[in-house]
């Protein structure tokens, strides 16, 4: 039977248990160039016992960043210092993950600990681009560009070219951000995608960009290695975009190629009240699983090493990502295992063997 510690294999691709650390912004990057923190941070992780690392959202244009910090693969400059990180997690047992992102309407912003409002350009923001000309409001106040046609084309390119140099970095896991009120979030609900062309209206034409960004990326992305999607399962708002509606695009995925959908929720509308409980996804990754028929991961508040391992055990999700916990705990893989009576398959890295 599955369990926390049983090896998942995804195409070619084996996680050494179900253990994932969630994609975390650092805001330590410059000109989207990740440095010594990106190895120290996910390096530690995967030494800490992790299956799975997944690097941060990481920008597919200059003006995809959330923040002037966030990481980037828009050019080639970026590579090799993610190339570093991948080798490093790779010698330590861990599958290298990146999560390619656009941040649409939310981008432009300072980094969380200066406040996380819109920068004006004098302050070193820009004008954020979105699929229609609404702010999200609370502080990320500034109006975006509506995308016209080229610019939609031009970010979707934008995301093939960042898959490429993701495949030369040496990751082996693709995930394609769609949650958490950025660009391809943004197009999906109707909250904030009030275009009348291809592109906005009914569910097939606000699915219209993200189907055509997977479609596109798998066609670089090869066969032989994961692609998956983060999706916020809900909106968590009357007239938003519902989990019903992510059990049909999930189904969609699955067509294009997708091999597993990562479920979140929320991001997207600031008035939204998220009844954020321990696990509170995981039924969102159940019904994925169960009426798409595809491979799940599931996110948020999962702390506890016997929380993490029903929810495998009982065949909820494929996956279990922590956040905040790895933060607060490097080495919860390690501490889980025994926990959970498995410290056989997972020992610690032999530096740290007395300790264990
Ligand atoms: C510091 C920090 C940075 C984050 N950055 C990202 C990100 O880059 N991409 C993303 O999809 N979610 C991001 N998140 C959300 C987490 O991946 C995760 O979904 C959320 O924290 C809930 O999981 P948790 O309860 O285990 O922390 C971030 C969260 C934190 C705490």
């Amino acid at each position: 039977m599955a369990h926390l510690f049983a090896p998942l294999t995804l195409k070619t691709v084996t996680l050494r248990n179900r253990i994932g650390v969630s994609p975390m912004c650092m805001y330590a990057a410059e000109d989207g160039v990740a440095n010594d923190w990106h190895l120290v941070h996910l390096g530690a992780r995967a030494a800490g016992g992790a299956g799975l690392v997944i690097a941060e959202a990481t920008a597919v244009a200059p003006e995809g960043r959330i923040t002037p910090g966030c990481a980037g693969l828009w050019t080639e400059k970026q590579l090799e210092p993610l190339a570093r990180v991948t080798r490093f997690l790779k010698q330590h047992g861990a599958v290298p993950g990146i999560q390619l992102a656009h941040a649409g309407r939310k981008a432009a912003a300072a980094r969380p600990w200066e406040g996380g409002a819109h920068l004006s350009d004098a302050a070193g923001g820009w004008t954020p681009l979105g699929p229609s000309a609404l702010a999200y409001g609370g502080g990320l106040d500034r109006v975006p560009r509506e995308m016209s046609a080229n610019d939609i084309a031009r970010v979707e390119a934008d995301f093939v070219a960042a898959a490429k140099r993701a495949l030369a970095a040496g990751y082996e896991w693709l995930e394609l951000h769609s949650a958490h009120g950025y660009l391809a979030h943004e197009f999906l609900s109707p909250l904030s995608n009030h275009r009348t062309d291809r592109y906005g209206g009914n569910f097939e034409n606000r699915i219209r960009f993200l189907l055509e960004t997977t479609r596109a990326v798998r066609g670089v992305w090869p066969e032989r290695l994961p692609l998956t999607v983060r999706l916020s399962c809900t909106d968590w708002v009357d007239g938003g975009w519902t989990i019903d509606e992510s059990v049909e695009l999930a189904r969609r995925l699955r067509a294009e190629g997708v091999d597993l959908i990562d479920c979140s929720s929320g991001g997207g509308v600031h008035a939204a009240k998220v009844p954020a409980a321990p696990g509170f996804h995981v039924p969102f990754a159940e019904r994925i699983k169960r009426e798409a028929g595809i491979a799940t991961a599931v996110v948020g508040l999962i702390t506890e090493p016997k929380q993490a391992d029903a929810i495998v055990r009982e065949g909820r999700a494929d996956v279990v990502l922590l956040a905040r916990e790895l933060l607060r705990d490097p080495n919860w893989p390690l501490r889980a295992a025994r926990e959970l009576g498995q410290a056989g398959v997972l020992p610690p890295p032999p530096p740290y063997a007395r300790a264990w």
